[in-house]
């Protein structure tokens, strides 16, 4: 079989090959018989090239052609020819031109396909993702590997004009607190023994500062067993990176750079640095979110005072209970009974709220509301000191009343169904932000006991010494864009006490904090500098830039939402002897 060189791709043929003889190669796309007229649509990843087939140029290769179907892989030589003007194709770039073929070879025969490409996205996932090297044909995917290529060489090109070194850390590894359940691997040459896939690179890229390395990076991979979602995957990449001698300026200095570069190379939109920050505590109890969609506003309000005085009983009393009532003020927009009722629904059914209730404030300036024979005559006086909005136009108020941060939770929710159902949303708005001044410890009520928000290497910014430990705050800060969190880091505990007494904070004794962390507890010991770093989510970025909303897109081979992958049946048992030699037992 001869492979011909190819002359161009299939996308790139254009008036430049005019009446030239060119050689391509691709896959069919689609064949169209017109008894001894045969077009055939060949496709590269570059696109889609016309090849005609008549009786004066073709006839010898009717008989070699009559089989070809779907996604066979051919190479043909023919000449460049201008298509008549009724038939040009303004969808496709080639779409002025066609190939008389004069010479074809069969390179590869293909079955009847699961799918036709071109049919892909309405096909079933987990039929796509068995077979998914023929779903990976399709341009669409095609784009999004190549913005991914793109995006990681400009994050490269920037570190290294940087000074960042890039550095692998090992995948065969140790548990590090990262919030999910790890990964393991039974080890064959220590029995009864594991080693766990990192969850991140944490605890190496610190120790790698340790090392005096001074600024790392490294394209991540990282492994953590969780509930899967639509931005999350069991194994998923970080832009990880790791600075000595810096404080929280610096690393957001070299994120924003990190940003700007992709954005550049990637994409034609200008954004505007240095991106916006926020405390925590002021994203929170306006946003009720710690990743907040700011391509719209809505707003929440605080109105806990304004209904201590009120009649309602329900508001009063979760008041006294030591709740809050918060309210979205959506301005200049009716909603029908049906329309109140459905987001009533949504608010209870989909974010578990106790109770949603409304206050439309009418043109006229009143009040229409199941409650209204409850609220004092000077309700919107008062209302409008709480929501100064108000006196300028109509519009409905929502209000969830609970604990503060689960009311406020569910508003923040609640703003973002809000803002899709009224489409607020800019969709080609890319709105970069940063949290930052997280609160150090966060408490759990499954186990009884606080959490490091971050993670447990995050230098607290005010004194242990408290009977409040909600209150103090970390040096950790998130980069946020429209609604997901890309990024995280923080700035590291370099001192062994401290740290030690961080993990006893979260539930981690000496001897623990000692079998599990001794080495970074000793490293402490033995000169380690003040450091901090950040990592971003490389899969996040690309969904984001590739404006797609499954980070299943952007990945070659990810696995379905239940952690599976239908290509390669993963995962699979194994044989009994492989089970044999990790000394392991199916029950
Ligand atoms: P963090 O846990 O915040 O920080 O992770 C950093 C970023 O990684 C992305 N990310 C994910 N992406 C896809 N699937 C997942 N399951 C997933 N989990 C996280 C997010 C997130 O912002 N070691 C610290 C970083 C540091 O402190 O330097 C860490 O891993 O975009």
């Amino acid at each position: 079989m001869q492979v011909l060189k190819r002359s161009t791709y299939c996308g790139l043929v254009d008036k430049k090959f005019l009446d030239k003889e060119i050689t391509l190669v691709g896959w069919v796309n689609k064949r169209r018989d017109f008894g001894n007229l045969i077009f055939i649509d060949l496709r590269d990843n570059t696109g889609i090239m016309q090849l005609v087939f008549n009786p004066e140029n073709s006839k010898n290769l009717f008989e070699k052609i009559k089989d070809i179907k779907s996604e066979f892989v051919l190479s043909v030589t023919g000449t460049v020819a201008k298509r008549s003007p009724e038939a040009i194709n303004t969808k496709i770039l080639t779409g002025e031109f066609e190939l008389i073929v004069k010479d074809l070879t069969i390179l590869s025969k293909s079955k009847t396909i699961p799918f036709q490409v071109d049919d892909a996205e309405n096909v079933d996932e987990e039929l796509r993702l068995k077979y998914r090297y023929i779903d990976l044909r399709r341009k669409k995917m095609y784009d999004l590997l190549k913005l991914r290529h793109k995006i990681t060489f400009a994050i490269r090109e920037y570190l290294n004009s940087q000074n960042f070194l890039e550095i692998e850390t090992p995948i065969l590894s140790k548990s590090t607190p990262e919030g999910a359940r790890d990964f393991l691997v039974p080890s064959r040459l220590q029995e009864k023994k594991f080693y766990a896939l990192p969850q991140s690179p944490q605890i190496y890229k610190q120790l790698l500062m340790a090392s005096g390395m001074d600024r790392y990076f490294q394209i991540a991979r990282c492994f953590r067993d969780e509930d899967l979602r639509a931005n999350r995957q069991p194994e998923f990449t970080q832009i990880d990176l790791e600075m000595s001698f810096v404080e929280q300026d610096d690393i957001i200095n070299i994120v924003e750079g990190i940003i700007k570069n992709v954005f550049e190379k990637t994409y034609n939109n200008t954004l505007k640095f240095p991106f916006k920050r926020y405390s925590y505590d002021e994203i929170f109890s306006k946003f009720g979110s710690d990743k907040p969609d700011m391509r719209f506003g809505l707003e929440i309000h605080n109105l806990t005072k304004l209904f201590e005085s009120t009649e309602l009983k329900f508001l009063k009393s979760t008041i006294e209970g030591g709740g809050k009532v918060g309210g979205i003020f959506v301005p200049n927009q009716e909603f029908s009974r049906s329309e109140i009722s459905n987001l009533e629904n949504f608010a209870k059914e989909k974010l578990n709220a106790g109770g949603l209730l409304s206050i439309k404030i009418t043109n006229d300036k009143n009040i229409e509301s199941a409650v209204q024979k409850f609220l004092p005559s000077n309700f919107l006086l008062e209302l409008q000191k709480f929501i100064p909005e108000i006196q300028k136009c109509s519009g409905t108020i929502f209000i969830v009343a609970d604990k503060f941060k689960r009311a406020w939770d569910i508003l923040g929710r609640f703003r973002l169904e809000l803002g899709k159902k009224l489409n607020l949303i800019n969709k080609d708005e890319f709105n970069f932000l940063w949290v930052t001044d997280f609160p150090m410890f966060e408490w759990s009520e499954e186990e009884k006991k606080f959490n490091a928000m971050h993670h447990p290497f995050t230098s607290p910014t005010d004194s242990l010494e408290t009977n409040n430990l909600e209150s103090v705050h970390a040096k950790a800060y998130d980069l946020v864009c429209n609604g997901e969190e890309v990024g995280g880091g923080s700035i590291r505990i370099h001192d062994s006490e401290l740290q030690a007494k961080i993990f006893k904070i979260i539930g981690i004794d000496k001897k623990e904090a000692e079998n599990k962390f001794g080495y970074l507890l000793e490293a402490q010991q033995l000169g380690f500098p003040p450091h901090g770093g950040l990592a971003l989510g490389l899969d996040r970025l690309v969904m984001l830039l590739g404006k797609t909303d499954s980070i299943r897109d952007v990945i070659a081979f990810p696995k379905t939402q239940s952690g599976t992958c239908p290509m390669m049946q993963t995962p699979s048992e194994v044989d009994e002897k492989q089970l044999k030699e990790l000394h392991i037992k199916i029950k």
